[in-house]
């Protein structure tokens, strides 16, 4: 397996309370008996709102880093019933966020609102894990790349800190339904991403990204064999520390 520095990011979505800790205090032990896992890899945790600041406070010897799942498109504070801002989050305790998940955009983010809530989130340097991906039917009448190509170029542009984005390829039929793209299908879309990137934002670096969408302890096997991908956004399979465990261990089989 590659030396290469590769991401684990679980997105807990709406899961967890107070309790759910201990899934955090295991996976935190886990990465920490592991010196490979400390010098190769990244893990990452996106927790609710309201589990952020008190597991920060709780998890006193950590390699584990917390999230968001996103933010307001405004930032600092205002008045705004309801929404919590980038500097909110990082205040917390965050250092990552998602942003662009298709369960945001499902709610109406566009692609204009995303690039506010990027401006913001890099504001208050938090490295930003931006989502792409395309529906079953954009798949299926070929439209992918558009589709992938318009998210990118409608909320990137190129004065942005590219080193503290990270980009996520989610295909949205693949979301939580066991679905998992081929290698070649997923190769060439991770491709696709990065020269889109390179090209248009005369980026010196080549991008990071992810795949996400129903990684497991038994495909995650499948995606080592894809070298470009940079590691994982993985959402059910975050929730609980045996499975989130397996899927490291097993990657690095
Ligand atoms: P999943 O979710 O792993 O449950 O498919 C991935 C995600 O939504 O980020």
């Amino acid at each position: 397996m590659t030396n290469k520095l590769k991401y684990f990011i679980g997105n807990w979505k709406m899961f967890g309370d107070l309790a759910s800790y201990k899934i955090i205090n295991k996976i935190n032990q886990f990465v920490l008996k592991s010196k490979n896992l400390t010098r190769n890899s990244k893990i990452v945790m996106c927790l609710p709102n309201t589990l952020i600041l008190p597991f920060e406070k709780k998890l006193k010897s950590k390699y584990l880093l917390f999230g968001a799942q996103n933010c307001y498109h405004k930032d600092g504070f205002g008045s705004y019933t309801g929404s919590v801002s980038a500097k909110m989050l990082k205040n917390a305790g965050a250092k990552y966020i998602i942003l662009g998940h298709s369960e945001r955009r499902e709610e109406g983010e566009t692609n204009k609102i995303i690039k506010k809530k990027i401006i913001s989130a890099l504001n208050q340097k938090l490295i930003v894990i931006f989502c792409v991906g395309e529906t079953l039917k954009e798949k299926r009448d070929k439209k992918n790349f558009f589709v992938i190509k318009k998210q990118i170029l409608e909320s990137l542009d190129k004065k942005l800190n590219f080193n503290r984005i990270i980009f996520a390829y989610e295909p949205i039929w693949s979301i939580g339904t066991n679905k998992i793209p081929n290698i070649n299908y997923l190769k060439t879309t991770i491709s696709f991403i990065k020269k889109t990137c390179i090209k248009n934002f005369k980026m010196k670096k080549v991008p990071k990204v992810l795949y996400g969408g129903s990684v497991n302890s038994k495909n995650i096997s499948l995606f080592g064999l894809i070298t470009e991908l940079d590691g994982f956004l993985i959402g059910g399979s975050s929730q609980s520390s045996k499975k989130f465990i397996d899927i490291i261990n097993n990657y690095y089989k």
